[in-house]
Formats: C-alpha cells, structure tokens, sequence
C-alpha cells in the first residue's frame, strides 16, 4: 500500500477529526442554528475533505474490500487488552489544530458519558466507549481513507446520496457491469448481512466484537458510519423488516457519537474504574487485532 500510494494520498486530512467535523457540518445538531458551525468551514479543510472523498470513492471497490477483509479479518496483527489498545488509539495523533482537537480517548468517553447519563443499559454504554477502536487501523498504516469516512456498499450502484457522488466515476465498479447495477450482486431485500460495506473501521471492530455484545450494540458499531442509510435511507432496497428494526438502535446511538462534545472533559483517571468493570463483563481479557 504504501509503495503505491504517496503520503498526500494515504493520508489527506490533518487529521482524522477532519471526517467528523465535515459531517457535523453536513448533519448540524437540530436544535442549533448552522451559524455555529461556520468555524468548521476553513476551505483549506474543505479542499482535504474533498481530498479524502475523492481517494475514498476512487479506490473503494468491491475486489479492494474482499483484500482487506482477507488480510485484516484473521486478526494476526497484534493482541491486546482493551486498555492497551485505547492507549494505542491515543498515538494516533493530529496534525490539526491542538486546541479545538479531542484525543481518541476523549472522544470515545464524551460518546459514553453522554450514553450513560441518559440512563441507557450497560452494553449501549460500553457500546459508546468502543465503537472507534477500529480506528486503530490507522497505525498499522492503512490510509485514512480505508478507515474512515461514510460507509457504503460495494457490489451494487453508488448512490447518489452519498456525500460527493460524482467522485464514483472514477471507480472501476462503476463501468463493470457485476456492480453497477441497482441490485449488483445482492437480491432485493437480502440483508445488511450478505452485503459488503466499504472497509473501515466499523466493519472491522464489528468483526472482533461479533461474540460478545448484544446484536442492537454490534449494529451501532457496525453501522455507524453508513450515513447513506441511517440519514439518508439509501439503500432500503437491500434492507429486511430486522434490518430496520435495529437500525432504530443506529438512530439513537449517531447523536451520541455527532453531538456529544462537552466543554469540560471527562476525567479519563476517575472514570477508568468503571469501564475496567464494564469492558471485563463483556469482553475477554485480551483482544486480537
Ligand atoms: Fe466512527
Ligand atoms: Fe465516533
């Protein structure tokens, strides 16, 4: 990957942050006005952004994601406690401005603080403090823009609602006639399931988890950077009865991970108690990456 890409094409953004702060521009929180987030709107970072989606929907191809799934799903990369790999995450550092930029940690607990204070069960919560662990994949050198940014199946017609669809031309499953189709490989309403979603950090910290959350939680992790469905109902046609049941549960989780910036920090130290408690519940005591 790294001989066939340069530096400016692996990794575009100052910072990952970068994805999200674009998409809380895109889906401002209701009740604020859009004025708020005009800071968010320096065009050195639209360019990047831009950048980023262009990368993305350029080299997110069906035969690209089957690669990755084959090398990244047999989880030989490296094994670690939960703790380990959140201090791991916290490597991962931004070039973007040091002021207004959160560190992994932080972001993952304002997303369970918030979880947790509206009173919802315990596997939401620690729902909230895993669900961007798959970021981790940046550290073993994957582009940016093979780990974040919104979701989208692969195998079957782009939607024109993903954000900047025009950058789909050049994508080579757009011209293959297997993919570029309203239905391409898949049935009409086979499930999320059989379809193949652009690789990411949801997709792969979905497959780590599989064994051990409750199904509306591997939903929430799975799903939660498919903005093309869970905003803008894309992809329905791919989708069961069960499918938009559970998406009930990617609704209400995505404020959580949008919105839930505070401008006091958690206290990472105070509050590690709790979620040593609440991760060995759930998870075995060390994970394979
Ligand atoms: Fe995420
Ligand atoms: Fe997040």
């Amino acid at each position: 990957m790294k001989d066939l890409f340069t530096e400016k094409q692996l990794n575009p953004l100052a910072s990952i942050e970068d994805w999200e702060d674009d998409l809380l521009k895109r889906y401002p929180e209701e009740t604020k006005e859009k004025e708020e987030y005009r800071n968010y709107e320096d065009s050195e970072r639209v360019d990047t952004v831009r950048e980023f989606y262009k990368l993305n929907h350029t080299y997110q191809t069906y035969d690209f994601v089957t690669q990755k799934e084959a090398n990244f799903l047999k989880f030989d990369k490296k094994e670690m406690s939960l703790w380990e790999a959140v201090d791991f995450l916290n490597t991962l550092v931004d070039d973007s401005d040091p002021d207004t930029s959160l560190d992994q940690l932080q972001h993952l607990l304002q997303t369970s603080e918030a979880i947790r204070a509206d009173g919802h069960p315990d596997w939401f919560v620690l729902t909230g403090f895993m669900h961007d662990m798959g970021k981790v994949l940046c550290l073993f050198g994957e582009p940016q823009w093979a780990v974040v940014g919104d979701t989208f199946p692969v195998g079957c017609q782009h939607s024109d609602k993903i954000v900047y669809p025009e950058f789909f031309q050049a994508n080579p499953d757009s011209t293959d006639e297997r993919y570029n189709t309203k239905y391409g490989v898949y049935e009409p309403n086979c499930g999320l399931d059989k379809v193949k979603m652009s690789w990411g950090h949801d997709e792969y910290l979905y497959q780590m988890m599989k064994d051990y959350l409750p199904e509306e939680a591997l939903y929430m992790i799975r799903y939660h950077s498919f903005y093309p469905q869970h905003k803008e109902n894309a992809y329905a046609h791919l989708m069961t009865e069960h499918d938009h049941e559970m998406f009930k549960w990617v609704d209400k989780f995505n404020p959580y991970d949008l919105y839930s910036k505070v401008p006091t920090p958690p206290d990472a130290k105070a509050l590690r108690p709790y979620y040593e408690d609440l991760v060995a519940k759930y998870l075995p005591s060390t994970l394979k990456f």
